[in-house]
């Protein structure tokens, strides 16, 4: 990546699968299901935060953003798409401890949830435009 890039300073983590019902429940998802999740929603946003915080350090500067979703928020969990659910609190488990490791180096690690987008994942219902649903990651 550094032959490639150099040391990038920005990277948003936003690729992300929803692979399940809205109504899905614990003991009827597949275990194949759970790691196909957690494959891109978690270990995805893991590995290019390894990859990347090598070469932040070198510059002394880095902005990670991944991109989360209220359905992984401690505080409103509750049932349907767990496997979901589960892979963006683990993100935002993620987010928080690497904000930790690389407190004072001029990293800054952030998750937001980009609201109800419309998206291929969102679809036609959804109430925010995909321009809305960036506008924290870019500004913020
Ligand atoms: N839309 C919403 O209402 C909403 C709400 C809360 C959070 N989010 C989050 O926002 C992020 C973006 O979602 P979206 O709404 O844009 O979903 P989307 O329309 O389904 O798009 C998902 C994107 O992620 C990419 N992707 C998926 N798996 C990947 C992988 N293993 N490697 C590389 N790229 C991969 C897809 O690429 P390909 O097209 O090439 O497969 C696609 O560009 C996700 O993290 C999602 O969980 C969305």
């Amino acid at each position: 990546m550094e032959k490639q890039h150099g040391s990038p300073s920005v990277l948003v983590n936003n690729a992300g699968v929803y692979p399940e019902a809205t109504d899905a429940k614990v003991v009827d998802t597949s275990t194949a299901l759970w790691r196909e999740t957690f494959e891109t929603n978690l270990f995805g946003a893991m590995r290019m935060c390894r990859d990347v915080v090598p070469l932040m350090k070198k510059i002394r500067y880095g902005r990670i953003v991944n991109i989360s979703s209220g359905l992984g928020q401690m505080h409103q969990m509750g049932e349907g798409s767990p496997a979901y659910r589960v892979s963006k609190a683990a993100l935002n488990a993620l987010t928080r401890t690497l904000a930790a490791e690389v407190a004072g180096t001029g990293i800054l690690v952030n998750s937001m949830s980009p609201g109800w987008v419309k998206t291929d994942m969102g679809g036609e219902e959804a109430p925010r435009s995909v321009e809305e649903g960036a506008d924290t990651a870019v500004v913020g």
